[in-house]
């Protein structure tokens, strides 16, 4: 899975109706989607896919929001995806993200903040299998 990252649209995204203007932007940066899907996290779900944020005081509200409605998950390939993808997404506080950014253009908060990206190959490829089956990655 070199050259793939694994993104998450976040509830907000999707609830203020970004889908469409966010993939739109992923694909003309030069992202391929090789795999797509609208889906909702289960509390256990998302519990999992933040362990490591377990000790931090935003876990609980993190699991929240998270769970509240669907997100479209996806695996982005590129050259580099894993870094290209952070630099297109912005700081994870919009307030701190490039003009242009994903997040700056549609993140409302450092808790809320539309977009996911993984932050290494290992991590897309373990966030890829979380979410995506063998067959649905092409
Ligand atoms: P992300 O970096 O994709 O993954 C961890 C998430 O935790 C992050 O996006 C935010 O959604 C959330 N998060 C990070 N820092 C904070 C914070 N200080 N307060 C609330 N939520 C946060």
């Amino acid at each position: 899975t070199t050259n793939r990252t694994f993104t998450m649209l976040k509830p907000d995204a999707v609830e203020k109706g970004h889908i469409g203007a966010i993939l739109d932007k992923i694909s003309a940066s030069g992202f391929k989607i090789v795999a797509l899907k609208l889906t909702q996290m289960t509390t256990a779900d998302a519990k999992e896919f933040y362990a490591v944020h377990s000790e931090r005081p935003f876990y609980g509200e993190l699991v929240e929001y998270m769970t509240r409605g669907p997100i479209v998950a996806a695996v982005l390939e590129k050259d580099n995806a894993v870094e290209d993808f952070r630099t297109l997404i912005g700081s994870t506080n919009p307030a701190d993200a490039a003009e242009g950014t994903i997040r700056k253009l549609y993140a409302a908060s450092i808790g809320e903040n539309a977009v996911h990206g993984s932050d290494s190959d290992e991590n897309a490829a373990i966030e890829s299998a979380f979410h995506f089956a063998g067959r649905e990655m092409f």
